[in-house]
């Protein structure tokens, strides 16, 4: 069983995620992770994130089983993943590993931008999370409430943007996606109806075989 679970950035959906794996028991990847982790290599390259050649060349040469670095969360890591993410030699490099996770005999949960969309376009299960923008920003804010509301709040309108307007794999809900608008929710609820879908869309796919 795979499951796909997209959205933009601070919407909950790798909080969902993670339950739902441990819901199913199935293993999971944050593949922001790897895009964040380019991101990061090319900045302690010294490099730009808009040279397409030199972030193709780090995510070529990306440890998968190295995503720990607690750098990947810095919010200067995460603009960075978001700009290499544009680049389509950047996504080709990651799309093997991506694909062969989900691939993987029993399953995975994976959650990104394009997972419904172009890493597993026949995912059983796919859940779009959305949440409005300034719900966004204060959850954002409060992971780390040193940083101003304002800053936070334009730096997720610029990669929301950024994210959506790209020519390769944009994010964008699958067609096949249920919609999980968790603006109204908190983490415990979300959670709960994230597993409320799942499920009901596994019985209406038991019901139809
Ligand atoms: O989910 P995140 O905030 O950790 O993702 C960081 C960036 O990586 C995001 O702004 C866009 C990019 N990304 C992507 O293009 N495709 C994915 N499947 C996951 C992330």
């Amino acid at each position: 069983m795979v499951i796909a679970v997209d959205g933009p950035a601070a919407s909950g959906k790798g909080t969902i995620a993670r339950a739902l794996a441990a819901h199913f028991g199935l293993p999971h990847m944050d593949t922001g992770s790897l895009y964040r982790a380019v991101g990061l290599a090319v900045l302690r390259a010294g490099g730009d994130p808009a040279d397409a050649a030199l972030a193709a060349k780090c995510a070529r040469m990306l440890d998968v089983t190295a995503l720990d670095d607690p750098a990947l969360r810095e919010s200067a890591t995460a603009r960075a993943a978001s700009v290499i993410s544009a680049h389509p030699e950047v996504r080709a490099a990651l799309l093997e590993c991506q694909r062969g996770f989900a691939r993987q005999p029993g399953g995975a949960v994976l959650d990104g931008r394009d997972i419904g969309t172009v890493i597993a376009p026949d995912a059983d299960i796919k859940i779009f999370v959305t949440a409005s923008l300034e719900v966004r920003a204060r959850r954002r804010q409060a992971e780390t409430p040193e940083r101003d509301l304002a800053v936070v709040h334009a730096n997720l309108a610029e990669r929301d943007a950024r994210d959506s307007g790209r020519d390769a794999a944009p994010l964008r809900q699958a067609e096949d996606a249920i919609l999980l608008d968790t603006s109204a929710m908190d983490r415990e609820a979300a959670i709960a109806r994230a597993i409320a879908l799942a499920e009901a869309r596994l019985a209406e796919k038991t019901a139809l075989r």
